[in-house]
């Protein structure tokens, strides 16, 4: 949520600032800013609005030859999306310029005792606090007046700030929000996301929490939160800069979606042994540990929560111990009682959302197992779990989650089978069968995606002047309801519901009139027969149904109105070819709904707030 870039080089900084800003524009975009260190002063050029207007704001202004600079695209918490509010926030007198992601829980009373003290405020963020602070605070030593700032503040931070005094440095710290750094021989990069920075270099550093970095003159120096110095290897990452663009597709989105054979087969293929065995690399969970596993919860928000929903059927089923899923922001304030034989599973692409990594938190706090399924390489999830398993999904831009969603699913299919394994509940051949499916899912999904897009394209002319949809369906297909309804409506604004079949005639089926869109996603065999009924319940009240199943339920089908036959496979595996027609029809109606697919109204990428 917000991000934030710097550069302190051989160049100039504007272009590098604006260059890594519009890659991060996906993690927020209502304002967006810039400051420089030029000879009398630091120089702030802000406004609201997306990064184009910042780019067209500075083309207006006199060009600026600084060659040290932090830049912000914001996701407004505190104060309105205005120009005042947006980052950079100079200090009183204009000594120190700071940007800043996460929130400053104790900002109210630090405010207060700042104005006291004679402060005057410019903006209604928590950030300009930081700012003032870091004035008064000042003693001379650029590291050293951070630090006494930072230990006054209670909440999240990743901070990126300029000294006058200092016009070649720049001091970043973090705590709960993520900064990353690296250096070429044009200088050091360092943003809160690496994308921001692999084209200029892929071996990077990772900020601790609470650690400093100094950025001085072309070199990098790392500080304990004890304030000593120390070395910091550099992490190689291997996502290629080819994968965080757009390669020829409209939408980051499309192009994500389309990516997902490649996804799942990366995701996958490392982890089953030339025996057809599944294996995981850092792995802690012992086998006697798995053995005396009485339950598992499944902690995550928004399509993370959606996949652990697939993880809750498929874990129960294969492994036999109970499965329930949580969204992290109750979990982490509901008290919720663990132990040693529990195993608490936290899916996050990002490795950052707040409340999820708090969720974490509070399962290690209580003594539980805990395995974490992350995308993003050493994010704080990932960092802190007691196990994790990546998804190799690349890296995600869009808002809207599809390959890291469905490369979730597939970490869930391998922990099912290789905590069933480990149980001894499965037999050779079941194991072999179970493997050689889940094998086989890329060149499935591949082919789902070719034979259903220009489908979806049509039936998105349906949903198109819609105000209001359901998606219904039962055990694994319900799942999938939830996300293809979420997907239907962050990116096209069309209200939608997903319902368990069977529960519809509770209430909300008295909102189902002539005309009304029902989805019912129906890959389940075993209970497609009533799903059936509940689409001719529907469909008497004058309800249009799109129907997604296999091709051994085509036959009767006879009841819906459009049909989607998605390939045969393991019956635990359909739900990850269903999801594919919904993906593609949530991206088609926004498309021609006009709407901004990769960066939806509202939204951010990554939420780091809770
Ligand atoms: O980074 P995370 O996986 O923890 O993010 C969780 C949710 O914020 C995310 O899935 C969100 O719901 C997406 N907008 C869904 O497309």
């Amino acid at each position: 949520m917000c991000g934030i870039v710097g550069y302190a080089g051989k160049h100039h900084a504007v272009p590098y600032l604006l260059e890594g800003l519009e890659k991060l524009e996906y993690r927020g975009y209502d304002s967006a800013g810039i400051a420089v260190n030029e000879p009398d002063a630091i120089r702030v050029i802000k406004t609201r609005g997306r990064i184009g207007n910042l780019e067209s704001l500075i083309a207006s202004q006199r060009h600026s030859d600084a060659t040290v600079g932090i830049g912000h695209t914001r996701w407004a918490t505190h104060g309105k999306p205005n120009d005042v509010n947006a980052h950079p926030h100079l200090s009183e007198h204009g000594l120190f310029c700071v940007v800043h992601n996460g929130i400053i829980e104790n900002y109210l009373s630090l405010k207060a005792q700042l104005i006291a003290d004679g402060f005057h405020f410019a903006s209604e963020t928590d950030t300009e606090v930081i700012a003032h602070l870091l004035e008064q605070n000042y003693d001379g030593d650029f590291v050293s007046t951070v630090r006494k700032t930072v230990a006054m503040l209670e909440g999240a931070y990743a901070l990126c700030i300029l000294c006058r005094d200092f016009p070649d440095s720049i001091v970043c710290t973090r705590w709960a929000s993520p900064l990353v750094m690296g250096k070429n021989s044009d200088g050091v990069f360092l943003a809160s996301d690496v994308t921001a920075i692999l084209k200029h270099t892929d071996d990077v550093f990772y900020l601790d929490g609470r650690e400093i970095a100094l950025i001085e003159n072309g070199a990098l120096t790392f500080f304990g939160p004890d304030g000593a110095a120390g070395e910091k290897q550099p992490k190689h990452i291997d996502w290629s800069v080819s994968a965080a663009q757009k390669d020829g597709y409209e939408h980051f989105m499309l192009k994500e979606i389309m990516e997902q054979p490649k996804a799942i087969q990366d995701t996958v293929s490392p982890r089953i042994s030339s025996d057809k065995r599944i294996v995981f690399e850092n792995f802690h969970l012992t086998d006697d540990e798995i053995a005396h596993l009485n339950r598992i919860v499944i902690v995550a928000c928004g399509s993370a929560f959606h996949a652990g929903e697939v993880g809750r059927y498929v874990l129960e089923k294969m492994t036999r111990i109970p499965v329930e899923t949580a969204i992290a922001s109750e979990f982490r304030y509901r008290d919720p009682v663990l132990d040693s034989h529990t195993l608490v599973i936290v899916i996050s692409q990002s490795g950052e959302t707040a409340d999820t990594l708090a969720g974490l938190r509070l399962a290690n706090e209580k003594g539980a197992k805990t395995v974490c399924i992350v995308n993003v390489v050493s994010s704080s999830i990932a960092n802190e779990g007691g196990s994790v398993i990546y998804t190799h999904a690349g890296p995600e831009i869009a808002v809207a989650t599809t390959k890291a969603y469905s490369a979730q699913v597939a970490v869930l299919y391998l922990l099912s089978g290789y905590i069933a394994d480990r149980k001894g509940l499965l037999t050779d051949d079941a194991r072999k069968t179970y493997v050689d499916a889940l094998l086989k899912l890329p060149d499935l999904i591949d082919q789902t995606l070719r034979d259903c897009d220009d489908q979806m394209k049509k039936f998105a002319e349906l949903f198109i002047p819609m105000e209001h949809a359901y998606f219904i369906g039962r055990n694994l297909d319900y799942a999938c309801a939830m996300e293809a309804s979420l997907k239907l409506k962050e990116i096209s604004y069309i209200h939608s519901e997903a319902y368990a079949a069977g529960e519809l005639k509770h209430g909300t089926i008295s909102l189902v009139e002539k005309g009304t869109l029902v989805v019912a996603l129906a890959a389940c065999s075993d209970v497609f027969g009533k799903t059936m009924s509940n689409i001719k319940e529907v469909k008497a009240r004058g309800a249009r149904v799109l129907c997604v199943s296999t091709s051994e339920n085509a036959a009767a089908m006879n009841e819906v109105d459009f049909k989607v036959i998605i390939p045969d496979t393991l019956p635990l595996f359909a739900v990850t070819l269903e999801v594919l027609p919904m993906q593609l029809l949530g991206y088609y109606t926004a498309k021609s709904r006009g709407c901004d697919i990769d960066k939806p109204r509202n939204l951010a990428k990554s939420v780091t707030v809770e």
